[in-house]
């Protein structure tokens, strides 16, 4: 008993609000104890130890009392009652396994709605582990794990030995993990709270793996490698948080048999990668958890990486199957950063991620459904090349026919080196990026975002330059004595690295959209893709034969407005979604402005993206009403 008044002091101690992330850890650990050890103590209604029993009661109590004090989450009171039903069970000595059932579910939820970290974020080392052992628990466990040490003779409770079976197949590595972290009040145990994150996931792996034959290791091994357990067990969140007995009831004996293997061979784990939207929502549940533990900067760049490395690389496909969808996550993102920037309280942070989580949730069954039906490949394949391509070919379609308008194919090699060299390098980087180096998703979108801006500037200097020039008179006079001066300085730079600008910016993203799309449709799926992509080429051909040929039919006057309208239009909308990848980098905040956006139109709701736009248009209008007097002024005299 004196063991559990000294839980009592501890846990009151760990119940302050800084800590929430502790107290939500310890229910955790004391609900893990429940399960494990309340069918030891309790048979057919009947208490085998009263203290025991006790204790369990009181763990059961305690949870539902440290639970009511936690931070409010949307789910906190149907834990409550989960809690307070396990107490009633305890309390009317409900059967072993019952009990077993209620607390590991009610741990399962408490780690759901409060975001805890179960896992380590890389595979352990294990000969690190084997060394911290050495100096650190040996004494007590034994150099075998025995519970046979020096240190440890005569200690009431004596010290665990690792190679009790029918114990250590009912803790997962996560309850070890914990033991270590947190102690055992009121025993020998005491917490290891000090040692980094790393070292106690490896001592409580390197602890696991110690009573485990080798030669069970050794066949799971073959197993494992044969492909056997690589979809039931195969990630470090399985491997932390199952038992030998889960998985050996649930998967049979020789996924339980690869479960050794892979616990003595974690780093196997290494070569696989979780699915990304299975690491979105982990590190979301990790961003959530860190800033209710108080630490800002990592929730920020927890939530940063868990859109950048997760969500980012499946948006080409989830785009093709629900665009809103898409959409709507990327806004929630990026508001949930907006939040934990400002420093929001706690409760609305803690809501929209999981308004996000339920978004991913979602996300990934759209996913999950296997293969897309050709039609929809082909489909996607032509939309995504049409929606991609659209803003390049205006700009390109425009310059070129302001070109021949204008008299000037000799230019025209210039713009047809910008917006060909674009296609070249755009495939360049996609197969460095697939290759060679490793393009983070931050490095992406300021790519994007960068690109865009510039873009945006120069079809801004574009569009003014044009702009100026169909206020005046004599057209061919002009383009005469004028234009050829003018091209052949600094504009025609201009023209040709917008063409090659609005190109590249597209190209590269184009590609990581298909090769999604590719890798979704799977092998039947390709001809399909090739179809709509094909489709996708013609309507493009057809629109830009159609602006060339309408365009060159305008009067010269009205060709030139039409086409600076269209430049200052594209400008604004490129700063819209330079702006947008900016923000995803997380270089520039994200202030929400209202619930829609327009993305043909560069729109996104926040007032940086919005306000930037705005400002363009200013200058546009400003620059509009001075040329209108300074042409009107000039035409007086006439
Ligand atoms: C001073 C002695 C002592 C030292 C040192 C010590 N332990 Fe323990 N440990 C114990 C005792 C005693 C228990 C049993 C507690 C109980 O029965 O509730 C225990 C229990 C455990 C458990 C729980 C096992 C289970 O079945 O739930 C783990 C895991 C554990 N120790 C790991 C370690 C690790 C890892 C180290 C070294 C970092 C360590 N211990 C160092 C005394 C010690």
């Amino acid at each position: 008993m004196s063991r559990l008044r000294l839980a009592l002091v501890a846990l009151l101690a760990l119940s302050l609000p800084a800590q929430a992330d502790n107290t939500a850890q310890t229910i955790v650990h004391m609900l893990d104890y429940v399960s494990v050890d309340y069918p030891e103590f309790v048979r057919d209604g009947k208490v085998l130890d009263k203290a025991e029993y006790e204790e369990q009661l009181e763990f059961a109590s305690q949870s539902a009392m440290l639970l009511a004090k936690l931070p409010a989450v949307p789910q906190q009171a149907r834990l409550l009652v989960q809690a307070n039903q396990l107490k009633a069970r305890i309390v009317a000595k409900a059967p072993g396994p019952e009990i077993t059932a209620l607390a590991v579910a009610l741990r399962w939820d408490m780690i759901e709605a409060y975001g805890l970290a179960v896992a380590p974020r890389t595979a352990p080392d294990l000969k690190r582990g084997a060394s911290i052992y050495a100096s650190h628990c040996a004494a007590c466990h034994g150099a075998q794990g025995r519970g046979d040490g020096m240190t440890g003779k005569g200690m009431e409770p004596a010290p665990s030995d690792f190679h009790d079976a029918a114990r250590m197949g009912q803790r997962s590595v996560y309850g070890l993990y914990s033991t270590i972290t947190l102690g055992v009040t009121g025993t020998g145990m005491t917490p290891f709270g000090h040692l980094d994150e790393d070292e106690r996931w490896a001592l409580a792996l390197y602890v696991a793996t110690m009573g485990q034959s080798d030669e069970r290791v050794v066949k799971g091994g073959a197993l494992w490698q044969a492909g056997t357990g690589k979809k039931e067990i195969g990630t470090l969140r399985a491997v932390a948080t199952l038992t030998d007995n889960d998985v050996h009831a649930r998967h049979g004996q020789d996924v339980a048999a690869a479960f050794a293997w892979l616990k003595a061979n974690p780093q196997a784990l290494a070569t696989i990668k979780e699915e990304p939207i299975a690491y979105s929502r982990r590190l979301l549940g990790e961003s959530l958890a860190a800033y209710r533990a108080g630490k800002r900067d990592d929730a920020q760049q927890l939530a940063l990486t868990s859109y950048l490395e997760g969500f980012e690389l499946v948006e080409a496909s989830l785009d093709t199957l629900d665009r809103n969808l898409r959409q709507e996550v990327e806004t929630q993102m990026i508001a949930y950063r907006d939040l934990l920037r400002r420093g929001a309280p706690i409760k609305p942070v803690a809501q929209l991620a999981e308004r996000i989580d339920g978004l991913l949730a979602a996300s990934a069954g759209k996913l999950g459904h296997s293969g897309l039906s050709p039609t929809t490949a082909a489909i996607s394949a032509f939309f995504i090349l049409v929606r991609e391509g659209l803003e390049a070919l205006l700009v390109v379609a425009a310059i070129i026919a302001f070109l021949l308008k204008s008299g000037r194919r000799e230019a025209l090699p210039w713009i047809h080196a910008g917006w060909i060299g674009a296609l070249a390098l755009g495939g360049a980087t996609w197969l460095a990026a697939s290759t060679l180096i490793e393009i983070s998703g931050a490095t992406r979108e300021l790519t994007e975002g960068i690109t865009a801006l510039l873009a945006a500037a120069i079809l801004l200097y574009v569009g003014f330059w044009l702009h100026g020039k169909s206020y005046a008179h004599a057209w061919q006079a002009f383009i005469d004595r004028h234009l050829s001066a003018a091209l052949r300085g600094g504009t025609l730079w201009a023209l040709a690295g917008v063409s090659f600008l609005a190109v590249y910016r597209e190209a590269f993203e184009t590609v990581l959209f298909y090769q999604a799309l590719w890798h979704q449709a799977g092998t039947g799926g390709h001809s399909s893709v090739i179809v709509g992509f094909l489709c996708g080429i013609a309507v493009l051909a057809v629109l830009a034969w159609a602006i060339l040929h309408y365009g060159l039919r305008l009067p010269i006057g009205r060709f030139f407005a039409a086409c600076s309208a269209l430049m200052a239009g594209l400008a604004v909308v490129f700063t819209g979604h330079g702006i947008k990848a900016l923000q995803e980098a997380g270089l520039v905040s994200a202030i929400p402005w209202g619930d829609f956006n327009l993305p043909v139109l560069g729109v996104y709701a926040t007032a940086e993206s919005m306000l930037a736009q705005l400002l363009v248009l200013l200058v546009l209008l400003a620059t509009f009403f001075w040329s209108h007097q300074n042409n009107g002024n000039h035409r007086k005299p006439n």
